[in-house]
């Protein structure tokens, strides 16, 4: 039989992460030994009590659907660890749980974009930003977030990009594939543009425990800014919970209301037993100490990697402050990114990302991730040098 897809599925994007996993596993089934370097995924294990917390709710009968924005108890403790990591006076009401926090950006356009209208996207950034926009029919108009600007946005561009058009305005800080923080000097100057020109702003803070210098400052914190924003975090990297699938939404009960409506019409409740988990990762000693720890580890990894980088010719790394990438500039070693990137997998075992693959902005870099050993990310890092080192001699 010939399927015949919607047009809309010719619109949908991708994440060139999940491909170039298959890639890479593919070269390691042959036998190859392969560096990964390509995944957005913390490498720890979830802290023990965490998981302990979750059998223990799986043997007291977690095992059912639950209310479709969350079970009340768990809503609560959401809104007070939302209330004490922003400051923003938060109840059970704002927040609604989904399954991975891609489902509160997804039901964020749903609810508020018309085809046609205007999302402005940081570029580089999250490739899925782009991706659900473009599906549902919208314009995804690119932010540019440049190196030299230590990958913050500037302010003085968002505003001249912004329209009658422009529905819905997405920041996220700290940034995918930057590792860029916004200061509270950003966030102040952004805010004051969303309330001048009456935007809704989706602040994707889903890394905000993850920054290395200085600290995270919350967009939903600043002043006005909570009676029109989405507030977008999760499980998945603080406390290494990928695979279990809790995003976080806090937002106006309006905003709310309607996106329960969604949560009912589509996987009508996040996992039982991961809701009870999220209480034990917000409110226990044991999670905080785990989260330090992973904290310090990642610091300690990034100072590592992007000194090892900054010594390989043709190679310019930021040191990023947040989150777990770093993103240098490649253009000096006459390579295109994706070509780059596709030789290091094939030609010596490395999986990074194409910068490209983020946004026309991310050209001339590539990401990776130090969600990896010291032990690897020496490897890879000596595998790039002596690639490129002999890539140079032979031209
Ligand atoms: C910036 C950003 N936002 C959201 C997500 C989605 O995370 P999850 O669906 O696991 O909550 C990711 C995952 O990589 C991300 O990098």
């Amino acid at each position: 039989m010939t399927f015949q897809f919607a047009e809309r599925m010719s619109r949908l994007g991708t994440e060139s992460a999940f491909e170039v996993l298959a890639h890479a596993r593919r070269l390691e089934a042959e036998g190859r030994s392969i560096i990964h370097l390509e995944i957005g995924e913390p490498d720890f294990a979830t802290p023990q009590n965490i998981i302990d917390a979750a059998v223990r709710a799986l043997n007291d009968g977690a095992t059912h659907y639950t209310p479709a924005s969350g079970i009340p108890q768990v809503r609560e403790a959401t809104a007070q660890y939302v209330t004490k990591h922003t400051g923003v006076p938060t109840t059970m009401e704002n927040i609604v749980l989904t399954p991975g926090s891609k489902n509160i950006l997804l039901f964020a356009l749903l609810m508020l974009v018309e085809e046609g209208d205007e999302v402005i996207v940081p570029d580089p950034g999250y490739p899925i930003y782009r991706s659900l926009v473009e599906f549902i029919g919208a314009k995804a108009v690119s932010l540019p977030v440049r190196q030299e600007n230590a990958f913050r946005i500037d302010p003085a561009e968002l505003r001249s990009l912004v329209t009658d058009r422009t529905r819905l305005l997405i920041v996220n800080s700290p940034g995918n594939p930057t590792g860029g923080v916004l200061t509270r000097e950003d966030c102040e100057q952004i805010a004051e543009i969303a309330q001048q020109r009456d935007l809704v702003v989706l602040s994707d803070e889903i890394y905000n425990r993850l920054v290395y210098d200085g600290a995270h400052t919350s967009l939903y914190s600043i002043d006005g800014m909570a009676e029109r924003t989405i507030y977008l975090d999760g499980l998945s990297k603080a406390w290494a919970m990928c695979g279990w699938r809790l995003g976080i939404g806090a937002m106006p009960v309006e905003l709310a209301k309607r996106m329960d409506t969604l949560m009912i019409n589509s996987s009508s409740c996040a996992a039982a037993f991961t809701q009870w988990a999220a209480v034990e990762a917000f409110d226990s000693p044991e999670s905080d100490a785990a989260v330090d720890t992973m904290v310090h580890e990642f610091h300690r990894r990034r100072d590592i990697l992007v000194d090892a980088l900054k010594r390989i010719p043709g190679i310019e790394c930021h040191q990023p402050e947040g989150a777990f990438y770093v993103f240098p500039d490649i253009t000096a070693t006459g390579w295109e990114d994706r070509d780059l990137a596709n030789a290091l997998l094939d030609e010596v075992g490395v999986a990074v990302l194409r910068g490209s693959s983020f946004g026309p902005h991310g050209a001339g870099h590539i990401r990776l991730s130090y969600a990896n050993s010291v032990e690897n990310l020496m490897l890879a890092t000596d595998r790039i040098a002596t690639f490129l080192g002999a890539a140079v001699s032979q031209s």
